[in-house]
C-alpha cells in the first residue's frame, strides 16, 4: 500500500534506519514476491533517470536502495499469528535483542518512535513495547498493559493480556513496535494457542514477565495511525500529505475547499 508516494514498508524501513538498525527481517506469505523486487536496485530505471537529468527521482529511488546482504526474507507458511510471525524468523535473529515493526501502524513521531523506545531501552534494558492509551472500550483490539509502575514516559508491566474481552487492566494499548530480548523466542518455542486462537506475541512477551524478566512500555511521543483501518489509511495519507513541504499548499487549499463545500451543503 502506498502512503502518499512510498509504500508503507518503506516507512518502516526508514524507522528502522534511523534508529540505527542495519539488518532487516521480512516475514511474508504467498504472493508477497513484489516485496523483495521492491528493494532490489532497479539499475534500468537508475540508468534512464540519470540519461534523463531527472536527479531529484534519481535520490529518491537511491535513498530507497539498501546495502547487499542487508535484507533477508522469510516465508510464514501459514497465518498462525503475529507471534508465529516472529518464531519464523528465530533462526536469523540468533541470540540477540532484536525489534519488531508492524507495518501497518505508521507513526510520525520526531524523533522517530524506534529511536525513542531504543533511547529508553538503553536506560531500562529488558523487553520494551511502545504504548498509548485508547479508550477503555478500545482496549480489546489490542496488547493491553497491566502496569506495575508508572514512571511517567516508561511504565513497568506486570502483565499483557491480548485483545481482553472484558477487564482491560489498563487502557494502555500496545502499538505495534517492539524491542525484545532474545529469551522471547523461547517462549515463542511453545508455539500455544492464545486470542482469536493465534500464537500471540503478547503472550511470549508476558510470559517474560512471569519468568522475572524486566518488561516496560513506552509512551512515544507522536501520532500512530492504524493503515490496517480504512480510516487509519485515509488519516494518515491527510497528515502525511499535509507534512510534506512539496505537496502541503495545494493538498491544504484542496480539503479547506472541500470541507467549505460540505459545509455549505449542510
Ligand atoms: C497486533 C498485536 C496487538 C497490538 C496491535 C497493534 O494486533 O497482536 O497486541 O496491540 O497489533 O496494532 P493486530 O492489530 O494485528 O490484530
Amino acid at each position: 500500500m502506498t502512503l502518499v508516494d512510498r509504500p508503507l514498508i518503506q516507512y518502516a524501513i526508514d524507522e528502522a534506519r534511523a534508529a540505527g538498525i542495519k539488518e532487516f527481517i521480512f516475514v511474508t506469505s504467498r504472493g508477497k514476491g513484489a516485496l523483495e523486487d521492491y528493494f532490489d536496485h532497479a539499475h534500468e530505471l537508475e540508468s534512464n533517470l540519470k540519461k534523463a537529468g531527472k536527479n531529484d527521482l534519481l535520490d529518491t529511488l537511491r535513498s530507497t536502495n539498501m546495502e547487499s546482504g542487508a535484507i533477508a526474507y522469510i516465508r510464514q507458511h501459514k497465518a498462525l499469528g503475529l507471534g508465529h510471525a516472529v518464531w519464523c524468523a528465530r533462526r536469523l535473529i540468533g541470540d540477540e535483542p532484536f525489534a519488531v515493526i508492524l507495518t501497518d501502524d505508521v507513526i510520525m513521531g520526531e524523533p522517530p518512535c524506534l529511536q525513542q523506545m531504543i533511547e529508553a531501552y538503553q536506560e531500562t534494558g529488558g523487553s520494551m513495547v511502545a504504548t498509548m492509551e485508547v479508550a477503555a472500550e478500545k482496549t480489546q483490539a489490542y496488547g493491553v498493559l497491566d502496569v506495575a509502575e508508572d514512571m511517567g514516559a516508561i511504565v513497568r508491566a506486570r502483565g499483557m493480556v491480548e485483545k481482553p474481552k472484558e477487564n482491560p487492566p489498563s487502557n494502555l494499548a500496545v502499538i505495534g513496535r517492539y524491542i525484545l530480548a532474545p529469551t522471547v523466542l523461547g517462549n515463542l518455542n511453545k508455539l500455544k494457542q492464545g486470542s482469536g486462537g493465534e500464537i500471540q506475541l503478547t503472550d511470549a512477551i508476558a510470559d517474560e514477565i512471569a519468568e522475572g524478566r524486566d518488561v516496560f512500555g513506552l509512551r512515544f511521543r507522536g501520532q500512530r495511525f492504524d493503515c490496517g483501518s480504512k480510516a487509519g489509511f485515509l488519516q494518515a495519507t491527510v497528515a502525511f500529505g499535509l507534512a510534506r513541504d512539496d505537496l502541503k499548499d495545494e493538498f491544504a487549499e484542496y480539503l479547506s475547499d472541500v470541507l467549505a463545500v460540505r459545509k455549505a451543503a449542510e
